[in-house]
């Protein structure tokens, strides 16, 4: 590379032009087949590329067929537009490329700092120290899981650092059917075994019934199996309802056992004021799991978790080879023995320039601007003839089906569970869908400030019309 300079800046000029134009095309359409191919296939190249050429390349094959989550039109998964500073941030911390492990440089500093940012924003009691940044949501809860597990199992005498869960106690976990697959996943791969994790019933709207709970811990206590963990989530993924976490908490705390809170998606909706209550009890948890690279507009690839007691993360984490020389400038330790990986990218710069050019009140603006797009949309669905909401729009997702008058459930789910891909084909929205209480459902997760009343319209618009297309009857 002959002149970085000139080649930063040209990449920069292609990042600042890809998100210029965003809205002038498709939300997202298909990758044409014979780029597809050509990314999959190509070949290594024996000798470099002209700059300027590399550049090209990326701007006709790469940035030319996005997922859409820059786009005001979408909708789908948990995905968000990326903020302009969380960008810079992201091209910054690239081009000082530590390793965040540990160590005395200002990218250990800074993710402390941030660390506690985070758990100043949501209202969670924080030490330095306790917590960390992780690739996502589903890391923290894996370390956040493997900590309850450690905690409970070491009070019963058992190491199972040491010794491994064969012939431990039986640990059993609890949450509802609407907790995210990645709690499923942590306590998969933490050996407690899929079966292990109780099913707990809700009110009929997707929330907790720590009745319910109390009654699960006790038979499994009675059965023999060591209860460890409650899940509650601050914002499911399908309706983005918040389980009743005050309660939960008493749960836990009368248990002796650890609670979780997954906030990956929506534990940052406590800053707005509207909707804020709903939050009651969230600061008690042991841990929560929350995600920056969600609400908070960060590029992807970080998530955080949070704990009430930073020891416990050690005490389940650190493993410090010979080779590490802990040249912390405190008693801490490095950030590898607070969980899983060795290696960690700067992930704290990101995050802070996110925060940082917004400040405290720009992002709780942020978050409200998306609650009250979602209460429109809500209010909006409700009173269209051809749709009806699935369940309470609580935070930022509004989960509704295809229903007008005149057709039956089986043809208003048939309808709904084709439509989001239907409206995806169309290029204007990008939307996805789920399944909730057994039935089809689309969902819309407003994560995104810039959406405003004309996406909200189009969406119901492209909604009707694709169903319309469905229906052989546009
Ligand atoms: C409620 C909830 N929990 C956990 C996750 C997993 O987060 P990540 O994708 O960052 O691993 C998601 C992702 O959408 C989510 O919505």
């Amino acid at each position: 590379m002959t002149d970085v300079r000139e080649f930063l800046e040209s990449a920069a000029r292609s990042a600042s032009a890809h998100l210029g134009g965003l809205d002038e095309r498709p939300v997202w359409q298909r990758v044409p087949a014979g780029v597809a191919e050509g990314l999959v296939g190509q070949e290594l190249p024996e000798t470099g590329a002209d700059p300027a050429a590399l550049l090209g390349d990326i701007e006709r094959r790469v940035l030319a067929y996005p997922m859409g989550n820059g786009h005001p039109a979408f909708f789908g998964w948990v995905n968000a537009a990326p903020h302009p500073a969380g960008i810079a941030g992201a091209l910054l911390a690239a081009a000082v490329n530590p390793s965040s492990a540990g160590g005395d440089h200002a990218d250990v500093y800074l993710e402390r700092g941030v660390v506690r940012w985070i758990a100043e924003l949501v209202g969670f009691p924080h030490e330095t120290g306790a917590g960390l940044l992780t690739s996502g949501a589903s890391m923290a809860t894996i370390v956040a899981v493997g900590a309850a597990r450690q905690r409970a199992l070491l009070a019963t005498g058992w190491d199972v650092r040491e010794r491994g869960l064969s012939g431990a106690p039986r640990l059993t976990a609890y949450a509802t059917a609407e907790v995210h697959s990645c709690v499923g996943k942590a306590i998969e791969l933490l050996g407690i075994g899929r079966a292990n994790l109780r099913v707990v019933a809700d009110d009929g709207a997707g929330h907790l019934d720590t009745a319910a709970l109390r009654e699960a811990i006790a038979a499994d206590r009675e059965a023999g199996a060591l209860p460890f963990l409650a899940v509650g989530s601050a914002g499911t993924v399908t309706t983005g309802a918040v389980d009743p976490l005050r309660e939960i908490a008493a749960v836990c705390a009368e248990s002796g056992i650890w609670f979780h809170v997954d906030g990956a998606y929506g534990a940052f909706g406590v800053l707005d004021p509207a909707i804020a209550d709903r939050y009651a009890g969230m600061e008690l948890a042991d841990s929560v799991a929350l995600d920056p690279h969600k609400w908070l507009q960060v590029p992807a690839g970080v998530g955080c978790l949070l704990v009430r007691d930073r020891v416990q993360l050690r005490a389940t984490y650190s493993l410090v080879p010979a080779y590490l020389r802990d040249d912390s400038a405190d008693e801490l330790g490095w950030y590898s023995e607070y969980g899983i990986e060795q290696t960690r990218p700067f992930r704290a710069l990101p995050v802070w320039a996110a925060l940082a050019a917004r400040g405290r009140s720009g992002v709780a603006a942020d978050i409200a601007a998306c609650t009250s797009a979602a209460r429109r949309l809500d209010e909006l669905v409700a009173k269209d003839p051809d749709f009806e909401l699935a369940a309470d729009t609580e935070v930022s997702i509004v989960a509704f089906r295809f229903s007008p008058a005149g057709i039956d459930d089986a043809e208003a789910d048939r309808i709904t569970r084709d439509l989001a891909v239907r409206i995806q084909q169309r290029g204007r929205v990008f939307i996805t869908d789920s399944l909730y209480r057994g039935r089809p459902v689309l969902r819309a997760c407003l994560i995104n400030p810039a959406v405003g009343e004309a996406e909200l319209l189009l969406l119901l618009e492209e909604a009707r019309e694709a169903a319309a297309e469905l229906r052989g009857t546009e």
